[in-house]
């Protein structure tokens, strides 16, 4: 028998030379895997440039992203490096072997600003109140529950927050049933979850970029109607929040170097 004293010794190195084989050959297969992946991701940017699709959706560094559906990490690592060193993407799925290969890949690449976020169907788990965007490449017509999933996101989104969604265009058939999202469909969606649809490109070939905003957002400074010219009062009017196209708050500031900030409820 080859556990006998003094046949032990042959056994041994076999069992040695099998196991690195066996790391030689999962090292192999597993390169491999990694090569037809990223090959396959390269084709697929020739529809989606990530460059031209980040700089649409607003991307930016310092920006925190959560990435629902990161899959093995397509766009996040377009993501993460937009985003830079001050920015953070929390990449989330539903799929742990996915998320799994996009640790892997991140350690790879020197990438460290992406936490894994392993989520429920409906709920990507994000930490609350803490995202600038949310992000999703391919994901809102794959889901099983879309709209719940939706409901969802705001919550997670810091006031003013927008959530970025690349969906197939109408027409594209799979399994008998068409996968495309309709900018209508969006709309209708979007509203049921609280989001006005403010922008859908069109410019990909196969796919819509979706940009949703919160519905219930502040009125900004942006929208100053009205600025007086510069007098010995000078007035500045701000906002209209009811609606009437007039100016409701006015910031005065007088020539005795004083200011004053009143409301404008003249209807
Ligand atoms: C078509 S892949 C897209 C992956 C990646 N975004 C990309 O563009 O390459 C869809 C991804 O959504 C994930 N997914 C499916 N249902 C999900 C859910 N309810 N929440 C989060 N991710 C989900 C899948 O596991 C898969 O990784």
């Amino acid at each position: 028998m080859l556990t006998q004293k003094g046949n032990s010794y042959p056994l041994k190195k076999s069992l040695r030379y099998l196991s690195i084989i066996m790391l030689f050959l999962t090292a192999i297969m597993a390169a491999k895997q990694r090569q037809s992946i990223e090959e396959w991701e390269k084709k697929t940017f020739l529809k989606q440039p990530p460059e031209k699709v980040m700089d649409t959706a607003g991307i930016k560094p310092g920006m925190v992203i959560g990435e629902v559906g990161a899959g093995r990490g397509r766009f996040t690592m377009h993501l993460a490096r937009r985003v830079g060193p001050n920015g953070k993407i929390f990449a989330n799925d539903i799929d742990a072997d996915s998320l799994a290969y996009l640790r892997e890949r991140c350690k790879r690449a020197g990438i460290t600003n992406v936490k894994t976020i392993l989520g429920e169907e409906i709920d990507p788990l994000f930490p609350k109140k803490s995202l600038d965007m949310i992000f999703m490449v391919w994901v809102y017509h794959y889901v099983k529950q879309p709209l719940p999933l939706l409901k969802n996101l705001p919550q997670s989104l810091k006031p003013g927050g927008t959530v970025v969604l690349v969906e197939p265009k109408p027409g594209l058939v799979y399994e008998g049933q068409d996968q495309g999202i309709s900018p209508e469909r969006m709309r209708r969606d979007a509203e049921q979850a609280g989001f006005t649809l403010v922008r859908t490109e069109k410019y990909l070939q196969e796919d819509f970029i979706f940009i949703l905003h919160l519905s219930d957002q502040p009125v900004t400074f942006t929208q100053i109607p009205q600025i007086f010219p510069p007098t010995y009062t000078n007035h500045v009017g701000l906002g209209n929040f009811d609606g009437d196209g007039d100016p409701d708050v006015f910031v005065s500031f007088y020539g005795d170097g004083s200011n004053s900030i009143w409301l404008n409820d003249r209807k």
